[in-house]
């Protein structure tokens, strides 16, 4: 996963004024609900950054909103919080990701869901955190992260991580020829 390829004609933007989120619908209220009222509001109050995935037209195709947040130690399971500190700990949080309907089963998805780990590995390795996590809106919005390695935290059914050295893994930084620089 060393550079995410979209398809032609898309580009990733961070979220601005003028992007038209408020036609945008993923057929999810919770997540139009986000981008359409408080992705940009939150974004200009640093709480949160949000990028958007735009075709030729400027049309908005989809987005996902990164923030950064904190677990308890006991919330995490054994083999993540092996040899860490007793106490709150960072981690990376995707709050937000969906595809416009319109634009959803090409593929996109899963690429934007690659971009924000990638954004994320990036970040961590200036501010570091021990694991990604997230909440689902539903089942299918579960089923669809389960496929790309996100487990659930034990005790909480709609929370899902995946630690920062499964995401290395996916990074391939052991096997990249930069390497960890
Ligand atoms: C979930 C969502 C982001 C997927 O976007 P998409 O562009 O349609 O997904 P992709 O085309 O990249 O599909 C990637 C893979 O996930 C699968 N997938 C897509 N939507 C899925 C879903 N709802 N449940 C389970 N798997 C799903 C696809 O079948 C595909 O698998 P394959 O590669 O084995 O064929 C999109 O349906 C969406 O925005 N839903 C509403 C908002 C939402 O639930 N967001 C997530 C929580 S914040």
């Amino acid at each position: 996963m060393s550079r995410v390829q979209f398809p032609d004609g898309f580009r990733i933007e961070p979220l601005r004024r003028d992007h038209p989120r408020k036609s945008f619908r993923s057929g999810q209220v919770e997540v139009d609900a986000w981008l359409t009222t408080k992705a940009f509001q939150n974004q200009e109050k640093r709480l949160s950054v949000t990028r958007v995935l735009v075709n030729e037209d400027t049309r908005l195709a989809g987005f996902y909103t990164l923030a950064t947040g904190e677990v308890d130690f006991s919330d995490l399971p054994p083999e993540v919080i092996h040899k860490l500190p007793r106490r709150r700990l960072p981690v990376a949080i995707l709050a937000w990701l969906g595809v416009d309907a319109s634009f959803q089963g090409q593929g996109l998805g899963q690429r934007l869901l690659a971009q924000s780990l990638r954004d994320a590995y990036e970040a961590g390795r200036t501010f570091a955190f021990i694991a990604i996590i997230l909440d689902c809106v539903n089942d299918q919005a579960k089923a669809f992260y389960q496929k790309y390695d996100f487990r659930e935290l034990p005790g909480h059914a709609n929370r899902l991580f995946l630690g920062a050295q499964q995401l290395e893994v996916l990074m391939e930084v052991r096997s990249s020829p930069e390497g960890e620089t």
